[in-house]
C-alpha cells in the first residue's frame, strides 16, 4: 500500500484542524445528511472530482469520505490558508502540480470524534487495495460490533484487532478509565493513535502486535474483538481472511484468554464460527480456553445459519473471493465436517471465583435486541451458577411474560399423543423452549403478586406436589423458564424492546 501519509506534528496543530472541522460543519449529522442513503455510503465520484456550489461541510465530506479532488483555489477560499498549511501538515491533504488538492485518507466523524482510515468505496470495496488496508469504521459489521459493546465503567478496556480502533476510542472517551488498542498492522497502529491525538482522547495507547503480545503482562476487565472472519483458501486482506473456516484468527484470541482477561472479566467478540459434525461452535471455543476453560463462561449468540456455498456466495459475488478457489474450499469444508457458517456474538465471561462453568447458545436477531438483554442473561446465568438465583425467585414476586404455548401431538400406536410442550417468547431473544408441563402450566399463576414460595406452598396445599418437595428444586425449574425469557423476576426483569 502506498506509504502512509498521515505526520503527527504538535498538539496545537491537531487541535486547529479539529476546530477547523468543528467550525465547518464537518460532523455527524452533515455526513449522514449528505454522504449516507438508505445506512449505505455513497460511492466514490466518477469522475473524481467532488461537485462544485458545496459548502465548506460538503467540501470536507467530498474530499474525505468521497475520496474527490478539488481545486486549490477551492480548498482554500473553504478552509483558508492555515487551515491548508496544518491538514496539509498533518497528511492529511496533498496538492498535485495541476493545482488540485486530494485527501490521501479517509475521515470519518462518529461519536463526536473522527476516525481516520483508508478511502474505502462501498461499490468497488478494496479489490485493489494492498493487504493492509485499514477498514472504515462505519462499515455494517462494525457498526454492528461497536452496537454490543456495553458502555458501563471499565477500569481496563481492550480493542484487539483494532483496525481504525473506533471501539477503543469510544471506550477511552466515554466510559473506560483507560482504553488501549492492538493491531498486527502498522498501519492500523499509526492511524488509531492519529485519531487519538486529531480527537483529543486522553487514556487511550495504541500498540502493534500479534494478537495481545502487546499486552506485555498486562491484564484488561473488557476486551473486544472484530476479527478478520471471512472463510476463504487464499489470504488476501489482513482484516478480511479468517483462514478456510473464518475462525483461524478468532481461535487465536480466544486461546490466550486466560493471559489476558482479568477475573470477572467479558470477551466481546463479533465473527463467524461453524458447526461441525461431530462439534457445536461453543464446544469448539471451550477447548481453545484449554486447561484452565472451568473458570470462563461462554454464551454464544448466534445470528443466523448458512450452509457453506449460502454463506461464501456474497463474497465470491462481490470479486473477494475468486470463483475458482471455491472448488477446492469447499473440499476443504467437507473435510473438516462444517455443516453450518454462524455469524455471532461469543461473549466469554472470567470467573471472579471458583464455581461451575455454563455453555449458553442463543440466537439473535442483531436489530431487534434491547440493549442489556445480553449482559441480563450473562448476569441471570451467573446468578444460578452460584446459586443465587433459587432464593431470588423464591421470595420475590414473579410475572409472566408474554409466551405462547405450543403443544407438539405425534401419532403413536394409532392415536394422537401429546409428546412435547414448547413456550414462545420473541424478547429478550427470540427462543422456543421445551418445558415440563407443569411448569407451563404454572405461568398464568404468576401475576406479579405471587413469589415462588408461595406457588409451592399452594401447589402443595393443592395437592398437585408432594409435601415434601424441596423448594430450591421447584425454583430451579422456574429459573430455566427465567433464562428462557418465560418468566420475568421482579427488579431482575429482562430489557425488552429495541437497542437505541
Ligand atoms: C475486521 S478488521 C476489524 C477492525 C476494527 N476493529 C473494526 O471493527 O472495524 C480486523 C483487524 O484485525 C487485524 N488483525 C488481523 N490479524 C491479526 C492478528 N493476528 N493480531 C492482531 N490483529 C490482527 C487487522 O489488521 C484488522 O485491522
Amino acid at each position: 500500500m502506498a506509504a502512509l501519509s498521515l505526520r503527527f506534528p504538535s498538539d496545537e496543530v491537531f487541535a486547529r484542524a479539529r476546530e477547523l472541522f468543528q467550525r465547518a460543519g464537518f460532523n455527524e449529522d452533515s455526513v449522514e445528511q449528505q454522504a449516507i442513503v438508505d445506512d449505505a455510503l455513497l460511492p466514490h465520484y466518477e469522475d473524481g472530482l467532488v461537485p462544485e456550489g458545496t459548502d465548506a461541510a460538503g467540501l470536507l465530506i467530498g474530499l474525505f469520505l468521497r475520496a474527490g479532488k478539488a481545486s486549490r483555489d477551492r480548498v482554500l477560499a473553504a478552509l483558508g490558508e492555515q487551515g491548508i498549511a496544518d491538514l496539509t501538515a498533518l497528511g492529511l491533504l496533498q496538492s498535485d502540480d495541476a493545482g488540485m488538492v486530494r485527501a490521501p485518507m479517509r475521515i470519518r466523524p462518529m461519536y463526536g470524534m473522527y476516525i481516520v482510515a483508508d478511502h474505502w468505496d462501498p461499490t468497488r470495496l478494496t479489490r485493489n487495495s494492498a493487504e493492509d488496508v485499514v477498514m472504515a469504521p462505519d462499515f455494517s459489521s462494525t457498526l454492528e460490533f461497536l452496537s454490543f459493546i456495553p458502555h458501563t465503567p471499565c477500569e481496563r478496556f481492550l480493542e484487539a484487532c483494532g483496525g481504525a480502533g473506533s471501539a477503543a476510542l469510544v471506550a477511552a472517551q466515554r466510559f473506560a478509565n483507560r482504553a488501549y488498542c492492538f493491531d498486527l498492522t502498522e498501519r492500523s497502529t499509526l492511524c488509531s493513535s492519529f485519531s487519538a491525538r486529531l480527537s483529543a482522547v486522553a487514556d487511550f495507547e495504541s500498540r502493534r502486535g500479534n494478537t495481545y503480545e502487546p499486552a506485555s503482562g498486562l491484564q484488561f476487565d473488557r476486551v473486544v474483538a472484530h476479527p478478520p472472519c471471512v472463510p476463504a483458501l487464499r489470504h488476501n486482506w489482513i482484516f478480511y481472511s479468517g483462514g478456510p473456516d473464518g475462525a483461524h484468527i478468532t481461535g487465536l484470541h480466544v486461546e490466550k484468554l486466560p493471559d489476558v482477561l482479568a477475573p470477572g472479566g467479558r470477551f466481546y467478540c463479533r465473527a463467524v464460527g461453524n458447526d461441525r459434525r461431530e462439534q457445536p461452535f461453543e464446544d469448539r471455543v471451550r477447548g481453545w480456553l484449554g486447561a484452565d476453560h472451568t473458570a470462563f463462561d461462554i454464551l454464544l449468540l448466534v445470528f443466523r445459519k448458512e450452509s457453506p456455498l449460502e454463506f461464501i456466495m456474497p463474497s465470491v459475488s462481490v470479486g473477494h473471493i475468486a470463483v475458482e478457489d471455491v472448488p477446492a474450499w469447499q473440499q476443504e469444508v467437507a473435510r473438516l465436517g462444517i455443516v453450518h457458517f454462524l455469524p455471532f456474538l461469543l461473549v466469554i465471561q472470567r470467573h471472579d471465583q471458583p464455581r461451575q462453568p455454563f455453555t449458553i447458545r442463543r440466537t439473535l436477531d442483531p436489530s431487534a435486541v434491547a440493549s442489556g438483554a445480553i449482559e441480563w442473561l450473562l448476569d441471570w446465568e451467573t446468578l444460578r451458577a452460584k446459586g443465587a438465583a433459587e432464593d431470588l425467585i423464591l421470595t420475590r414476586n414473579l410475572l409472566a411474560a408474554p409466551a405462547s404455548q405450543r403443544i407438539r401431538r405425534e401419532i403413536q400406536q394409532g392415536e394422537w399423543r401429546v409428546t412435547g410442550h414448547s413456550l414462545h417468547v420473541d424478547a429478550p431473544f427470540v427462543s422456543d423452549t421445551e418445558v415440563d408441563p407443569l411448569a407451563a402450566a404454572l405461568l398464568p399463576a404468576c401475576d406479579g403478586q405471587i413469589n415462588g414460595r408461595q406457588l409451592v406452598d399452594g401447589l402443595i396445599a393443592q395437592g398437585h406436589i408432594r409435601p415434601d418437595t424441596d423448594p430450591r428444586a421447584f425454583a430451579a425449574v422456574l429459573a430455566d423458564l427465567v433464562s428462557a425469557g418465560c418468566l420475568y423476576v421482579e427488579d431482575c426483569a429482562p430489557p425488552l424492546g429495541r437497542r437505541q
